[in-house]
C-alpha cells in the first residue's frame, strides 16, 4: 500500500522539486496538491510534469487535507505554514514542514527574528530538526518534522563534526554563502527579476538574515556553550545551488589531511555526504541530495568549503528523506 501524500503550496518551486522526486518513489500516491487561487492542472503550473500527474490544484480545508493524506509536506511560507500545522496533527497526519516554523526553539527568538507572533508557540522546541545526520533517532518517531533552512544546511553539515571532536573554536565562525535565486521562491520581488540578479552578484542581510539564529542554536548545541556567527549570504546569477566557504580557528595544529579524516571518520555511514579533496562546486551537486564538503588549513585557519543544491538537499530532498525514515523506508528511496 502507498503512503498518501498532500503537498502544500503547489505552484512554488520546492514543491515542484518534491512532486518529481515523489513521482520516483515505489511507495507513494500523491493525492492532493493546493494553492490558494490556483485551480490549474499541476501540468500547466509546471509544465516539466506534463503526462507525469493527472491532479488539479485544489484550495482545501486540513479536514479535507487530512481525508486524503496520511502525510502532508508544507510548502508554504513561514506562518503560513504554522496556521494549518495544528489541526493537521490533529487529525493524525504527519507533516513535513519545510518553512521555518517549527526550527527555532523558542518563541522570543522566532519573534525576534520574524517580526511576527508565532501560531503555535507550544510546539516550538519539541520538534526534531530534520537533518537526518543529526537527528535521525529523533526524526523517526516525529509526527513533525521542521525541515532545515537551505543555507543551514550547508554550514551545519562541515562545522558540526569539527566542533564536536573539538577541532575548531565555536567562536569567530565566518560563514560566506552564496545562493542561486530559486533560494527566494517562485513569487516575484525585485531582487529576483532577470535584469537584477543576471550577470550581478550582491551580499544582503548582513548580521540579519533569518537563517542565523538557526546555525546558532544547532552549533550551540554541538559546542555546549552559547555561540554566535557571522554569516553572510549572497544571491548569484544562477537558477540553484548553495556554496558556503566558511572561516574558523584552530583549536590546536592540526593538519589539512587530519580534518578530512575526521570529517570522513564522521559521516562514515551517511549515504548523502561526501567529504572530497577537490574544491567542491554547485554543479557537481545540481538535481542531487548530495552534500560535497571539503577543508584546508591555511595558515591559522580552518576553511571549510560545502556545496548542495538549495532545492534538494536544502529543501525537497531532505524533506523526502526524513520522510523515508518517517514512514520506515529506505533512507535513500527516490533520492539515488
Ligand atoms: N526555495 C528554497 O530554496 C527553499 C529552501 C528551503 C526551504 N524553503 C522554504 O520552503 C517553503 C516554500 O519555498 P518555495 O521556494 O517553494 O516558495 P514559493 O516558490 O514562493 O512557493 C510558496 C507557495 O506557498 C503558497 N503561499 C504563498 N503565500 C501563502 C500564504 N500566505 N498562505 C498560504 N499559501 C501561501 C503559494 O501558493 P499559492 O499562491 O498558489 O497559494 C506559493 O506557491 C518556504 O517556507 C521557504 O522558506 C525554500
Amino acid at each position: 500500500m502507498a503512503t498518501t501524500i498532500t503537498i502544500l503550496g503547489a505552484t512554488g518551486y520546492t514543491a515542484l522539486e518534491l512532486i518529481k522526486i515523489l513521482l520516483r518513489h515505489p511507495n507513494t500516491e500523491i493525492t492532493a496538491l493546493t494553492s490558494r487561487e490556483d485551480t490549474r492542472s499541476v501540468e500547466l503550473v509546471h509544465p516539466s510534469l506534463s503526462g507525469r500527474l493527472n491532479l488539479s490544484l485544489e484550495n482545501l480545508s486540513p479536514k479535507e487535507i487530512a481525508a486524503q493524506s496520511e502525510c502532508v509536506f508544507s510548502c508554504l511560507p513561514h506562518i503560513a505554514s504554522a496556521k494549518i500545522v495544528p489541526e493537521l496533527l490533529s487529525y493524525g497526519t504527519r507533516v513535513i514542514d519545510l518553512s521555518a516554523d517549527y526550527r527555532l526553539s523558542a518563541a522570543d527568538i522566532f519573534e525576534t527574528w520574524y517580526a511576527e507572533k508565532h501560531p503555535d508557540p507550544d510546539r516550538l522546541g519539541k520538534v526534531p530538526y530534520g537533518l537526518p545526520e543529526l537527528f535521525r533517532d529523533q526524526i523517526v518517531k516525529t509526527n513533525l518534522v521542521a525541515n532545515p533552512g537551505c543555507y543551514p544546511t550547508s554550514a551545519i553539515l562541515p562545522l558540526v563534526p569539527l566542533i564536536k571532536t573539538g577541532m575548531i573554536e565555536p567562536e569567530d565562525i565566518i560563514i560566506d554563502s552564496k545562493s542561486g535565486i530559486s533560494g527566494a521562491g517562485r513569487k516575484p520581488k525585485l531582487t529576483t527579476l532577470y535584469p537584477e540578479c543576471n550577470e550581478n552578484i550582491s551580499a544582503y542581510n548582513i548580521g540579519t538574515h533569518r537563517h542565523t539564529p538557526e546555525i546558532e542554536q544547532i552549533i550551540t548545541a554541538a559546542s555546549g556553550k552559547k555561540t554566535t556567527v557571522l554569516f553572510t549570504p549572497h544571491l548569484t546569477p544562477m537558477d540553484r545551488g548553495i556554496l558556503s566557504t566558511i572561516y574558523s580557528k584552530p583549536i590546536q595544529p592540526v593538519t589539512t589531511n587530519e580534518l578530512l579524516e575526521i570529517l570522513r571518520d564522521f559521516y562514515r555511514d551517511e549515504p548523502f555526504v561526501k567529504i572530497v579533496e577537490h574544491l567542491p562546486s554547485t554543479k557537481d551537486v545540481s538535481g542531487t541530495n548530495f552534500v560535497h564538503i571539503t577543508v584546508r588549513v591555511v595558515g591559522n585557519k580552518v576553511i571549510t568549503v560545502s556545496a548542495i543544491d538549495n532545492l534538494i538537499k536544502g529543501a525537497s530532498g531532505a524533506a523526502v528523506q526524513n520522510f523515508n525514515l518517517m514512514f520506515n523506508y529506505l533512507e535513500t528511496t527516490a533520492l539515488i
